[in-house]
Order: C-alpha cells, then structure tokens, then sequence
C-alpha cells in the first residue's frame, strides 16, 4: 500500500543569533493509513520540531526548511502557499500538543475554537450544524454535559479536560493523520489511558494515521505500529515495535531500552538516561554524532556519517557496527 504520507530528507534549521543551527539534519519515514508511528529520542533530539515542520508551523521567521520533501498522498506540503497549507492543516493533518494552554485560546470559548475549524474547512455549515456537531465531537472525547462546555473558555477547564478539547479540536474535521506530541505527559495515568483509547478508537473507525511522539516506553509498546528514534535531527533506527524491544540494533536505541526488561512494561516507564550529554547541535563532531557516548564507538566511526542503513524488508540502523554487534547487542 503506498504511504499517506511519506518524509524524505527533512532539513529544518534555525536562524539565531548565534548563527544557523541545522536542528533536523535528514529525516526520513513513511507512514501509511490507519497505522500509528512513534518517534522516540531525548529531549532535544529533534522530534517536535520535525513534526512542526510537517505542519508547516514552525516559529517564524528563524525556523526554515531547508531541503526534503513532506508529500501528504502525493502534495508536497512544504511547497504549498500559506493559503493552500491552511486547507490541509486542520482538515487533512493535525496536531496536539503537549501543554494544550499553548495551543488553545485563552480568550476565546470552546465553541469559537471548535466551529473554526467547521467554518474554514466546511463553509456551507450552518451555524446550527456547527453547534450539533460541535456537541457530538465534545461527547466523543469524553466531556459530560458538552452543551456547557461550549461557552466556556479554556481556563474554566481541568488539564485533562483542555487536553480532551484540543483533541476535539484536532479531530473536527477527521484528518487523515494526527500528529500526537507528548499528549498525555502533563496527565495522570486514568486520564493518559482514556486519551490512548479515544485516539485508538478513532483511528479504527476513521483509518486515520498517527504519529506519537512520547517518552514513554510503555505507550509506544502499547499504540504503535512502528518507532523511529531519533538523535540529533537525525533518524538512528526505525524498526516495527516488537522487533524494536525485542533486539534494539542500534547502540543509541540499546541504550534506551537497557532498562526495560519486557514488551509488557509497566505504563508511564520512563526513558533511561544514557551516559553523556545530547551533543551540541552548533559543534556535531564529525561522524557519528552518538559517538562520544557509544560504548562501541570505533576510530571508523569518527570518519564519516553512517547511512540509515537497511538491515531487512523491515528494519533500519545508522550504524557502521550493527551487523558485527548484531549478536553483541542483544
Ligand atoms: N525556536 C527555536 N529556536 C532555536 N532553536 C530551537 C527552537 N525550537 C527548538 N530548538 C532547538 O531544536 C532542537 C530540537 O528541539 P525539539 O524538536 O523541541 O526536541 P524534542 O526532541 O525534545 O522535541 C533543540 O536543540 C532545541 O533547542
Ligand atoms: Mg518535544
């Protein structure tokens, strides 16, 4: 089946006064309907800025894709005008994220915000339909008494509440992918699990896509279909997840999961730390960047980049040594 969406090459930087730092250096994955990528890495590593530039949202006017590709069923979205990308966004993919207090308006009532996305991407709705649909998409997500809710504005609401309506909102129109940065964070475990299963739900009856990014080992063993990791702006290893947890390949992704001991991990397993600090984006050495922190690093490792190499149909690892420590580390 062909992805519905499909990264090549993703390059974003940032223009600081310090200078240019290239903080997404060359990312890369496919992702087709229904199934559900997370991207794993420390904080730092790129990941909410990948999935801003996928949106089309990053901060303006310091962060810049510089090169790849973002084709959404075959539109390149980082060609498209502003007026054009709003068509998409919203309506075709759309995003939560993980303080929703910095993604909803604090002057503005749930009901605003909700019918927005209905005026934009529906515009022969009537006001009475917005309404109904407004109140069906807040029952949805688990908020009694919606018909309140809607002229309420977002300060009135309980985090896990807030949460549950910038989901709503994300969903309004059934985008074909939802973009899930770290929605369950700030949350409490009950909460966290009734918001895994809504977006599960959803995405059986709507064959959406997602992307979850976490740092929680035992929500990505629970929802995705495959992981990426990421390490400074760049993809290390993507793998289907049983394999992943089963036998990391990449030393980075062994290092995370060294501590887990299982698939069926508790919830709410937290990465590990690993040895040293996430390197300096302005002063990546060359070659490999984890190199500094790899108990496998070698002298050929300092000389040049790896590739993100194909270790099967399946598999992938930025790794000059994967198939020499395959067996190693394990
Ligand atoms: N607006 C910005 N200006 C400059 N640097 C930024 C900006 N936003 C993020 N960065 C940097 O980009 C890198 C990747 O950040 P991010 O994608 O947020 O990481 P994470 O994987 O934790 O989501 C970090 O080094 C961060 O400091
Ligand atoms: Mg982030």
């Amino acid at each position: 089946m062909a992805p519905i969406l499909e990264v090549k090459d993703l390059r974003v930087r940032f223009d600081t006064e310090a200078g240019p730092v290239r903080v997404v250096r060359g990312v890369d994955f496919e992702l087709e309907k229904g199934k559900t990528l997370g991207i794993v890495g420390e904080s730092g590593s790129g990941k909410s800025v990948t999935s801003l530039a996928i949106m089309r949202l990053l901060p303006r006017p310091s962060g810049v894709i510089e090169g790849g590709s973002v084709s959404l069923d075959g539109t390149d979205l980082t060609k498209l005008a502003p007026s054009e990308m709003r068509r998409f966004r919203g309506n075709r993919v759309s995003m939560v994220f993980q303080e929703p207090m910095t993604a909803l308006n604090p002057v503005q009532t749930i009901r605003r915000q909700l019918g927005e996305s209905y005026v934009l991407h529906h515009p022969s709705m009537t006001p009475g339909d917005i309404e109904t649909a407004s109140i069906n998409l807040l029952e949805e997500v688990g908020i009694p008494a919606p018909e309140k809710r809607l002229d309420e504005y977002p300060h009135q609401l309980s985090g896990g509440m807030r949460q549950r309506v910038m989901i709503a909102i994300a969903l309004a129109c059934r985008p074909d992918i939802l973009i899930a940065d770290e929605p369950t964070t700030a949350l409490d475990v009950t909460i966290q699990a009734q918001i895994l299963s809504l977006i599960k739900r959803l995405q059986k009856e709507h064959g959406m896509a997602v992307i979850f990014i976490t740092h929680d080992l035992g929500v990505i063993a629970e929802v995705c279909d495959e992981v990426i990791v990421m390490y400074a702006g760049r993809v290390v290893e993507r793998r289907p997840v049983n394999d992943l947890f089963k036998k990391p390949r990449h030393p980075y992704t062994k290092g995370l999961l060294e501590s887990i001991p299982r698939l069926d991990t508790e919830p709410k397993t937290m990465l590990p730390t690993i040895e040293g600090m996430v390197p300096d984006f302005s002063s990546l050495p060359e070659g490999c960047s984890f190199q500094n922190r790899c108990p496998h690093c070698v002298e050929d490792c300092k000389a040049a980049m790896p590739e993100l190499d194909r270790l099967d149909e399946i598999g992938f690892s930025r790794c000059i040594r994967t198939e020499e420590l395959h067996e190693e580390i394990r």
